[in-house]
């Protein structure tokens, strides 16, 4: 019988109840202990989810109970954690974006190969059910030619959201719309279309007075398979409307709202396509209006996952390396929108672009 894996999370904030939701739901994980700076937000997880309180991350990383380490915290602060975890020996997922520079992520991923333990990524995005059949239909060619692969993101977010915690209103503690929301929606179109070459972007704060952050931005991006798309992220748009991830082929067309499939006409039409056609559950919320609106179903399968893979060979089914060109994508528009002009790839750091909001990119 495979042994129980034991969890400790870092960071008790909005998205730590969904890991500790998935874990307690998962076959043979459990929840362990937290740890946060603020002693208060790891008492309240601890109570309502039955772990220790640490004092500190080291005491964490040397608790034999703990074989996973989630992190939890704000998005600059991933490297750190997930550097020390290793470490320590423990298996590490992260919440998205991995880290805020390409240096960073290859030295998380560097730590992580070198000390042999497991590195994977929530963007658990990627698990619904109508992406893993346009996956599917991707990799088996029925798109023929991919001709456009296209995200559109019109959600809302009210300005209390960005002033609940500091980091939230902060270019450089990795805030901004294009960074936070967005990057579960680059992150698919790179998942499903493949890395970029080029891209242009513009950036605005449309909505929320008074925070240095963009909350909307258009891109056009050109994939290096040949296929091109418009990216459009917002936190501006009262009240937010489902997200559309929408492929188009010389072959076909497949168009996801929500988590639900909206379009779905292959010129081979299939046995299997009227079932894809009723994939997701179109009641299911999706994070369109609000920050903890969306289930933990997602995140259960990035868990149970990583629990199954301790013990074997096998790699995770969202290692950190692969997402690392969906931020290439995200540090290009960046670059982008504050030079005004299109970054071409090969994309490096550029840490400037997380040094404040850039009056450039309005
Ligand atoms: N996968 C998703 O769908 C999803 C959704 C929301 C947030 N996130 C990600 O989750 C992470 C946390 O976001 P959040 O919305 O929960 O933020 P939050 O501000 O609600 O919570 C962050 C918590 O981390 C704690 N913290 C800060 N510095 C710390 C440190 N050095 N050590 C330990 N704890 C520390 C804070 O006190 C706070 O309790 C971010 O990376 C964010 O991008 C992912």
């Amino acid at each position: 019988m495979k042994e129980t894996i034991g969890f400790g999370i870092v960071g008790g904030g909005l998205i730590a109840p969904f890991h500790l939701n998935a874990i307690k739901v998962a076959a043979n994980g459990r929840g362990v202990g937290i740890f946060d700076i603020n002693q208060e937000n790891a008492r309240k997880m601890a109570d309502q989810f039955d772990l220790k309180v640490y004092g500190s991350l080291e005491e964490m990383l040397v608790d034999d109970a703990v074989q996973v380490v989630c992190v939890a915290t704000p998005n600059h602060l991933h490297r750190d954690v997930v550097i020390a975890a290793a470490a320590a020996g423990k298996h590490v997922l992260t919440e998205k974006p991995p880290a805020m520079s390409l240096a960073e992520t290859d030295e998380m991923i560097a730590a992580c190969e070198k000390a042999g333990v497991k590195l994977g990524c929530f963007v658990q995005c990627r698990i619904r059910k109508a992406i893993q059949a346009m996956k599917h239909a991707v990799d088996s060619g029925r798109f023929g030619k991919l001709l456009r692969a296209d995200a559109t993101m019109k959600w809302f977010r009210p300005l209390e959201y960005y002033t609940s915690d500091g980091w939230r209103g902060q270019r450089q503690s990795g805030s901004g719309v294009t960074v936070a929301q967005g990057f579960h929606y680059i992150d698919l179109l790179q998942y499903l279309a493949g890395s970029a070459v080029r891209i242009e972007a513009r950036m605005e704060n449309l909505n929320h007075p008074g925070i240095a952050l963009e909350d909307d931005t258009v891109a056009f991006v050109e994939y290096a398979n040949g296929a091109k798309g418009i990216i459009q992220l917002s936190t501006a748009l009262w009240p937010g409307t489902d997200i559309r991830i929408e492929l188009n082929g010389t072959e076909g067309t497949a168009i996801m709202v929500g988590e639900t499939i909206e379009t779905w006409k292959f010129k081979d039409e299939r046995p299997e396509d009227e079932a894809i056609r009723n994939l997701g559950d179109a009641s299911q919320a999706t994070g369109a209006g609000g920050a903890a609106d969306f289930g933990h179903v997602d995140h259960t399968v990035v868990v149970q996952d990583m629990i199954d893979c301790i013990g074997t060979d096998n790699e995770v089914a969202i290692p950190v390396k692969e997402v690392r060109p969906s931020l290439e994508i995200i540090l290009a528009m960046y670059q982008s929108a504050a030079r005004g002009a299109p970054v071409e790839w090969p994309v490096t750091d550029d840490p400037s672009v997380w040094k404040g909001w850039n009056s450039n990119c309005k």
